[in-house]
């Protein structure tokens, strides 16, 4: 069914289609031999022009796990993206060597870019401050795990909302389940964007924004946390004044609800306190485990062996 689709947003799959890969990689969970050599003479190239740890092992060990191969760099200036290839002639390039292609960059479409002069599938792994939809198939795989399923609750999203693109992604995509509510919890400096709220908006979801996290905590299934983007603010001052605006403890876990699962796309720097990684709700390492049985899920798929 997605044998050679190309994955840049999270609604470039129907929901019947996240839902048959959610199914798959609950497979893979249980059996880890299922699927083991499927990929086996398949290659995926891995382009990663920023930094990453979780998404481009999770998507090397899935490759690996299922038989096949990877190859791409994790440092762009090892590629000749440092002596000004474009983006579209290194895309070419891969494509002709690789079964698909996994990308990161620090460019806002790039990802559809890459999708348009690629000859094999393009999985965007995290386009500037856009989007990141393999993340977002990590979080609700993670929901559906330990809550049994993705409807009828209270999401709280917290801390940079306006440049954090797993928000972004996740927000659209819960849009699409029923009964959701959403909670938008940030600095005013880092409100969500006004175009992923009128998205929300049009699919009249039902969601606020707060600057407090403390009165939201006991209403909330479902809480996001985010970590500061450094990296997308034109002033090191203003990611200074900000970066600790919210800080998970323990003290404030009191106030959440016993089934609440507390979630966190990672790398967490400081807004989540190491305290709180002993608390039963934390599921923050498990979610991180679930992204790859569902990159297994996503790879196996695209590449047409399931
Ligand atoms: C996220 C990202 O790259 O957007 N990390 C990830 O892929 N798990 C979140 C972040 O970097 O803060």
């Amino acid at each position: 069914m997605l044998k050679g689709r190309s994955l840049v947003e999270p609604e470039d799959f129907s929901l019947a289609e996240m839902d048959s890969l959610f199914s798959l990689a609950e497979k893979i969970e249980k059996d880890e031999k299922y699927l083991r050599d499927s990929c086996r003479g398949k290659l995926l190239a891995t382009l990663f022009f920023e930094p990453s740890t979780r998404t481009r092992l999770s998507f090397e060990a899935a490759m690996l796990r299922l038989g096949g191969n990877c190859l791409g760099f994790a440092d762009p200036g090892s590629s000749s993206a440092a002596k000004g290839e474009s983006l579209a002639d290194t895309i070419r390039m891969a494509s002709s060597y690789a079964d698909a292609i996994v990308m990161r960059n620090p460019k806002e479409g790039s990802a559809l870019l890459a999708a348009r002069y690629s000859s094999v599938p393009v999985i965007n792994a995290g386009d500037g401050g856009h989007h990141h939809p393999t993340q977002t198939l990590t979080d609700l795989l993670t929901i559906r795990r330990l809550l049994g399923s993705i409807e009828n609750m209270t999401v709280g999203f917290c801390g940079d909302l306006k440049f954090g693109r797993t928000v972004h992604s996740l927000a659209k995509a819960l849009a699409r389940y029923e009964k959701i509510k959403m909670i938008f919890i940030s600095p005013e400096e880092l409100v969500l964007p006004e175009y992923i709220k009128n998205i929300l908006e049009k699919q009249n979801v039902e969601f606020c924004e707060r600057e407090k996290l403390e009165e939201s905590m006991p209403e909330i299934d479902v809480l996001y946390m985010t970590r500061v983007q450094r990296e997308r603010f034109f002033n090191e001052n203003d990611y200074i004044r900000l970066k600790d605006t919210y800080v998970l403890n323990a003290e404030k876990m009191q106030a959440g609800k016993k089934d609440l699962i507390v979630l966190h796309p990672l790398p967490r720097v400081n807004e989540i306190s190491v305290e709180v990684d002993t608390d039963k709700r934390a599921a923050y390492f498990a979610q991180a485990r679930y992204g790859m049985f569902v990159r297994m899920a996503l790879l196996s798929s695209v590449l047409g062996v399931v």
